[in-house]
Parts: C-alpha cells; sequence; structure tokens
C-alpha cells in the first residue's frame, strides 16, 4: 500500500512521501537505540541479547515517528527528539514482552518472530521488560532540558504515561475485562490508558524536545489522544480481518481470550466508523500548526488506513 498519503476533499491535499520520511525517521531511531542499548557482549549477556531482540524484532516504530513528528511541526530538530523517541519506544517493547507472557495474553509470535518468553524463557523476558523499562527513563535523563521544559517535566510525562493511572491500569482493565461484558464506555477506559496514553506521551515528548508554546501543546495533546486511541480499535479490528502473516503476531487472538474489544462489542462496521470519527478529530487537533504539521496528518492518514 502506499504511504503517500492524499486527503481528498479536504481544503488542502496533503501530498508527503510518508514511505521515504518513514524510513528515514526509523534507521534514525534504530542507529539511535543500537547506540542507546548495552552491546549484546555485555555481561550478562543474555539480558542484553533479550532487550535487542525485542527492540530490533522489526516493530513499526510508530511512536518514535509520532514524536520526531511532533518535534518537526513546532520547528525542532531530530538530535534533539531522538532521545525521547527512543525512550518511548524503549517503554512499548517492554509493555509488548510483558504482554505476551503466559500470564497476560499468552502469545507465541510478535513482531514476526518467536515471542521473547519463547526463546528466552519467562525469567528472562519478565526481566528484559523491566530493563527496557528502566532504560527508557535513564535514557530521558541523555534528552537536552528546555526553557520551558526541565529534566523532571520530561521524566514526569515518560512516568505518567506508564504508570498504574495510564498504561498499566488500561492492562489492568484488559484482563479485568476477559469474558466480562464491557460497555463502550468502559472499552474506551481501557484503549485511551493501554494505548492512548503512551501515543499521546510520543507526540507531546516531540513538542517539549522543540520548546513548543503551551497552545502547541495542547495541540499535539488532543492529536496525540485521538490517534492513540484510533490505533487500538484498528488493532482490534486488524486481528479479526487479517492474517498473522500480515500482522506478525497470532491474529484472531482477541475472540479467543474473549477480549473486550470494539468489533465484540460494536461491530466491524461500527468500529471503522470510529476510527475514521476519531481520526478526523486528530487531525482537526492540528490546525494551530496551519499546514505546518504535514508529517503529523500523513501518519494520522496511514494509522487509520495501516494494514499491519
Ligand atoms: C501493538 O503496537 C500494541 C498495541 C498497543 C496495539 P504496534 O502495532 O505499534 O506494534 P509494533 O511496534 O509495530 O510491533
Ligand atoms: C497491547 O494491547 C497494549 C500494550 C501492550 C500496552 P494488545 O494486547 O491488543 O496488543 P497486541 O494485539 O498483543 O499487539
Ligand atoms: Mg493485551
Ligand atoms: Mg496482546
Ligand atoms: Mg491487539
Amino acid at each position: 500500500m502506499p504511504k503517500t498519503a492524499t486527503r481528498a476533499g479536504a481544503r488542502h491535499q496533503i501530498n508527503f512521501d510518508l514511505n521515504t520520511w518513514l524510513d528515514a525517521r526509523s534507521a534514525a531511531t534504530n542507529t539511535a537505540l543500537d547506540r542507546f542499548l548495552p552491546s549484546e557482549k555485555t555481561k550478562p549477556a543474555t539480558i542484553h541479547k533479550a532487550m535487542r531482540y525485542s527492540i530490533f524484532a522489526g516493530g513499526k516504530r510508530m511512536r518514535p515517528a509520532l514524536t520526531l513528528a511532533a518535534a518537526e511541526a513546532c520547528g525542532g530538530t531530530e538530535a534533539d527528539a531522538l532521545p525521547l523517541a527512543c525512550a518511548v519506544e524503549c517503554i512499548h517493547t517492554y509493555s509488548l514482552i510483558h504482554d505476551d507472557l503466559p500470564a497476560m495474553d499468552n502469545d507465541d509470535f510478535r513482531r514476526g518472530k518467536p515471542t521473547n518468553h519463547k526463546v528466552f524463557g519467562e525469567g528472562i523476558a519478565v526481566l528484559a521488560g523491566d530493563a527496557l523499562l528502566t532504560q527508557a527513563f535513564e535514557i530521558t535523563s541523555l534528552a537536552k532540558g528546555w526553557p520551558r521544559y526541565s529534566h523532571r517535566d520530561l521524566v514526569l510525562e515518560v512516568a505518567k504515561a506508564s504508570g498504574s493511572l495510564q498504561l498499566i491500569a488500561g492492562q489492568v482493565a484488559d484482563l479485568e475485562g476477559e469474558g466480562q461484558k464491557l460497555s463502550v464506555a468502559e472499552l474506551r477506559y481501557i484503549h485511551e490508558r493501554k494505548t492512548s496514553a503512551l501515543l499521546c506521551c510520543a507526540a507531546r515528548l516531540g513538542g517539549m524536545s522543540a520548546n513548543c508554546t503551551p497552545a502547541q501543546l495542547q495541540a499535539l495533546t488532543d492529536f496525540g489522544y485521538h490517534v492513540g486511541l484510533a490505533f487500538q480499535v484498528i488493532d482490534d479490528i486488524l486481528d479479526v480481518t487479517q492474517t498473522s502473516e500480515q500482522l506478525g503476531k497470532t491474529a484472531g487472538k482477541d475472540i479467543a481470550a474473549q477480549k473486550a474489544t470494539y468489533p465484540s462489542i460494536v461491530g466491524l462496521e461500527k468500529s471503522r466508523k470510529i476510527a475514521q470519527q476519531l481520526t478526523a478529530k486528530a487531525f482537526a487537533a492540528l490546525k494551530p500548526f496551519k499546514g505546518r504539521a504535514a508529517a503529523l496528518e500523513a501518519l494520522a492518514h496511514y494509522l487509520l488506513t495501516r494494514d499491519k
């Protein structure tokens, strides 16, 4: 699927070569991650192999892309945003390693490969997740502070998005929701926390790395929230509509585990409509950037239409 986003019918058309943009940003993110993480040979080698196995297994790098695109929209540099982009990817990868554990979603495949615990065993997988979570804070501390955003603000941002009121809260409610008949509001509570919080954090950190204005930060918050929620609705849809090969993780697992998802509660068609509506709200949030947020617009479009 071409990742050149074109929004027909809009006042201005986005003609943005997202493929090329993403390739360059992913490469920069991977190089920086390689620099930040201890080498495979660093003792104890097992843990560093396990951390690197999941980090470099081939994720889409959407959260770092959001950080870098948000920084661009606010006139910042890639160099200033990269540590924060890497920190968010470390949190995300940790959350996937733990999400896949037998005690949670019990998944055997991730990013097209056997899951961390399948390769290294459950004990090391738990520790690799712990280590990536900790690594995220170390990397955050290496980012520059800015006049409007101190190190304290950056650390607080990462901690709040990943803590027991946000990402963890969502994962708890997701587990407790298995086999339950949840309302749409209860499902939204889960998705806001387990997924939207970190995507929102990714966008906000990009703005912060560019010393953005309070109005820009508010716009990025609205954007990240809606794009993040849409992201999980689409994830739920893809679990039903795609193959395991396409996704790089086992498809159809949500129904098997009796997960509360948008398709299971409102059906596929309504889920698609909701994802479209959320993406429209994300676009609307970018108005204050007056067309200078081309990469963010293209990303929102891609995230809605993605097939993996
Ligand atoms: C999967 O995230 C987990 C969710 C929050 C839905 P991604 O779809 O971004 O996974 P990777 O990083 O590409 O593997
Ligand atoms: C994962 O949600 C959310 C987090 C890891 C925080 P899912 O359980 O739906 O993600 P997948 O489908 O396994 O990637
Ligand atoms: Mg899960
Ligand atoms: Mg899962
Ligand atoms: Mg899922």
